[in-house]
């Protein structure tokens, strides 16, 4: 990528800021009452150290808050364990993603023994019945306050041992979510849970190697679990001296497996070995008459992994791959998975209207961000994708590199598209980066918000209604 875009996006830490007026024109609807929040990373020096790759980052947090037309805007490095250690001891004492501490050769059991892995979660949000919490891929939660952005601190489970890694991405249905665990251990599972206070298991597979897990399936009737061929010998997290991810491998010789399981008996109905694919994010999924059906962003390995690493985001010449929106429907009397391509874009971090279209076999848009062309060394456009008609429409400005964007429903909102999209934007050319409203059933601009700083490239967001 470019140099600035390096510099500005990743290749630095962002200075925190006290909630501000931003300047906004006429055009911000009066009827947005609520906080846009931004997860990702804040931080990529650590005392002497960089950090290694885009999901190593010590995690911040962007609050945009709307009311009655007017924009204030705030930011705060999430306050966790990790963070403090960082900002306080000016170095790293917690494994991140793709970065260990530099401790020598027992140093690395010494912090997963007496620190762990990062509890930085700076990969998204949710509201979980009346709390707010971020969330990043283990099962620390941090809540935080809406109002104030301090974090409450990590969530209490009732019992603190039940799991390492969790996906990113919790399902929600009204005030309780479900989540996706992966136990290892001797023999390691995947437990679907609710993440009530007791962490209560509705289910359980077991796995000879895990994969490297960002989300999971969940319609009204059943769970889906999809385990792509990037796994691990459970024993090395422990024992080998690299950082997590790195303990992760490609196995050729295998696909993908898939299980659904039935929310009712919580038992496994359906199971199949699939060609192989990697992927971050399902999309949708949905009950059908013949079984299961579920959208997923896919790649044909887990070389985007690799892609992210800033040794490579920082090489001017390197291109970032594109992730295949395919549709796998599941026909459990037939025992078959019948797989289709459902858009040409090539895309990351989907979005739908997760509210009213979650587990809704009748969805048809998909907010995403995707690719100007072949080349384009990071995501460097928003496109809507019609999963009907196949057509997509697209906004994108040179030198500009927007996050994820998040749909919000107008008030009346009776189309699926008639609402809001609402993505931070970084514009390398002025040096800034500006919220962007856009009109989803369109996407022309409705307007832009200036932020007083860059931000960095981040992860997730969610809009939070008052
Ligand atoms: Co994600």
């Amino acid at each position: 990528m470019s140099r600035k875009l390096f510099e500005l996006g990743f290749d630095r830490n962002q200075p925190q800021t006290n909630r501000i007026a931003l300047k906004v024109d006429s055009q911000v609807p009066t009827w947005m009452s609520g906080s846009f929040i931004r997860n990702g990373p804040g931080m990529f020096y650590v005392g002497k150290q960089r950090l290694n790759h885009w999901f190593d980052g010590v995690g911040m947090l962007h609050k945009f808050e709307f009311d009655q037309g007017k924009v204030n805007y705030e930011s705060q490095l999430l306050d966790c364990s990790a963070a403090r250690a960082a900002t306080n001891e000016d170095r790293l004492t917690y494994s991140e993603f793709a970065t260990d501490p530099c401790w020598g050769l027992f140093g690395r059991m010494r912090s997963m023994f007496q620190h762990g892995p990062t509890d930085s979660a700076k990969v998204n949000l949710a509201k979980i019945g009346e709390q707010y919490f971020a969330l990043g891929e283990t099962t620390m939660q941090i809540e935080f306050d809406i109002d104030t952005l301090e974090s409450i601190g990590q969530y209490n489970f009732n019992q603190p041992k039940f799991g390492t890694s969790s996906t990113a991405h919790p399902h929600i249905v009204g005030q309780e979510a479900y989540n996706m665990i992966t136990k290892y251990g001797p023999v390691n599972h995947y437990q679907i849970r609710k993440m009530d206070k007791d962490a209560t298991k509705c289910a359980s597979v077991k796995t000879l190697f895990p994969s490297y897990m960002h989300s999971f399936g969940m319609s009204e009737r059943y769970y889906v679990i999809a385990e792509s061929p990037f796994t691990v010998q459970s024993l090395n997290l422990i024992a080998a001296n690299r950082p997590f991810i790195k303990n992760f491998k490609w196995n050729k010789k295998r696909g993908t497996r898939i299980w659904v399981i039935d929310q009712k008996s919580n038992q496994v109905v359906f199971k199949q070995e699939i060609q192989p694919f990697f992927f971050f994010h399902f999309v949708n999924t949905f009950d059908t008459e013949s079984g299961v059906t579920f959208d997923m962003v896919t790649y044909p390995d887990a070389e985007v992994i690799q892609s992210y690493y800033l040794e490579n985001l920082g090489n001017p010449d390197t291109s970032i791959p594109g992730g295949v929106l395919k549709r796998f429907d599941c026909n459990f009397s037939a025992g078959e998975v019948n797989i289709s391509q459902l858009s040409n874009v090539l895309m990351e971090l989907p979005h739908i209207d997760y509210d009213r279209y979650n587990a809704k076999s009748d969805y048809r848009y998909i907010y995403t961000l995707s690719l100007t062309n072949n080349n384009s060394s990071f995501y460097d456009q928003i496109a809507k994708i019609d999963i009907n008609t196949n057509k997509s429409i697209f906004w994108n400005q040179e030198g500009c590199f927007p996050g994820e964007p998040v749909f919000v429903p107008s008030p009346q909102s009776k189309a699926e598209d008639d609402g809001i999209l609402v993505t931070l934007v970084l514009d390398t050319t002025n040096e800034s980066s500006f919220l962007l409203l856009l009109d989803a059933s369109s996407m022309q601009e409705i307007t832009k918000i200036i932020a007083p700083d860059p931000i960095m490239i981040g992860f997730h967001g969610q809009y939070f209604k008052n």
